[in-house]
């Protein structure tokens, strides 16, 4: 056990302290718009190594290094297409991580091997003075254990983390609570590799031809973070469509002991059922997706059983976190 630094994101000496921790092989967890990042230096391979005990994630899934500005970018990539240019121009910073053909400074850890690398520009500004003070790709995982939502608060990154990292940057709640959009750019073909914030459509935009994972042959071997169980609470995760299906599950088989739900529907307000002792209903789809992982966690927090959580049309934000959703559904 070591003791995990807290940082405050308005004091620039704790910002320097975050840089100096990084470039000398620590474990930083600092904010990004989509979820909270445990930092590493990319050119480290022990820095990176102890990123996956902390984690306790599979060797086998790679990890995004982070930059703040573009002209990095062929330091570590090599044969860069203009299509990843157009999408940098709409898209970076942001919630969009690229990935392109990678050169030997990325170490194999980070890689997991693969002769690509994933590329991601955070708009975050305490991540973006991070990265401008150490001024090395920041290799940088979601800061949570592997298998469990992802920490969109410090509070949850702490929860797994605590005593397994150097430090940690205590800022506010991730703005958009879902993972960056990761699309491949090193086929005929940009594929989506796993959908977020930035939307198919958005994409569409700039791409035109544009391929879901589903569409390739292998989704694990193009997409490795598939491979492995992700974002589960301790709780059952049961997806509902409305609240007659919720109600008819609360009316048929074993009553849970304590259950709980998160979405859309204020109706659920009226629902008289005992067995649900945690509701939160969310104003829109956006606020649904930054609040779940969040949500999760407190449900374990007091051992609720089962979560239900409403079902949303598969577009915009939905898309991605349908997809969590599922994931986190899945035995
Ligand atoms: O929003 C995010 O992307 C957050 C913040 C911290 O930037 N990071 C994040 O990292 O979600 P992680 O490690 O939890 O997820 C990285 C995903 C995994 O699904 C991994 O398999 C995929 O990116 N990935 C990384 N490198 C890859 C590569 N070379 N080829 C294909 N997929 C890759
Ligand atoms: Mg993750």
């Amino acid at each position: 056990m070591k003791q995990t630094l807290r940082l405050e994101p308005q004091k620039e000496a704790d910002l320097r302290l975050a840089a100096d921790l990084l470039l000398g092989g620590g474990c930083v967890a600092f904010p990004t718009e989509t979820v909270y990042g445990l930092g590493v230096d990319a050119t480290n391979p022990s820095a990176v190594n102890n990123a996956f005990l902390a984690k306790g994630r599979p060797s086998d899934n790679p990890l995004i290094i982070h930059l703040h500005c573009q002209s990095q970018l062929e330091r570590y990539c090599h044969s860069i297409p203009s299509i990843a240019y157009q999408l940098m121009e709409r898209f970076c910073p942001g919630a969009l991580t690229l990935v392109l053909p990678k050169r030997d400074l990325v170490v194999d850890a980070v890689t997991a091997g693969l002769d690509t690398v994933a590329v991601r520009f955070p708009a975050h500004a305490i991540a973006r003075t991070i990265l401008q003070i150490a001024d090395i790709p920041v290799a940088a995982p979601s800061a949570n254990r592997s298998g469990r939502p992802s920490g969109t608060t410090w509070q949850s990154v702490l929860q797994d983390l605590d005593g397994r990292i150097d430090a940690i940057v205590c800022d506010a709640p991730s703005e958009i609570g879902i993972e960056s959009t990761v699309v491949d750019v090193t086929g005929r073909f940009p594929i989506v590799l796993r959908c977020g914030s930035v939307t198919y459509a958005q994409l569409s935009e700039v791409c035109g031809d544009l391929q879901t994972l589903g569409q390739v042959i292998e989704p694990t071997v193009n997409s490795p973070g598939l491979r492995h169980r992700h974002y589960q609470p301790t709780g059952r995760v049961v997806l509902v469509s409305d609240l007659t299906q919720l109600e008819e599950l609360l009316l048929s088989g074993p009553t849970p002991m304590v259950s709980a739900f998160i979405g859309l529907d204020s109706m659920l307000l009226s629902l008289n059922s005992s067995a649900i002792s945690k509701i939160a209903i969310c104003e829109n789809v956006d606020h649904y997706a930054r609040q779940v992982f969040a949500f999760f966690r407190e449900c374990d927090s007091v051992e609720i059983d089962t979560i239900y959580c409403q079902c949303v049309p598969e577009q915009g934000i939905g898309q991605a976190l349908m997809d969590r959703l599922n994931r986190a559904a899945s035995e």
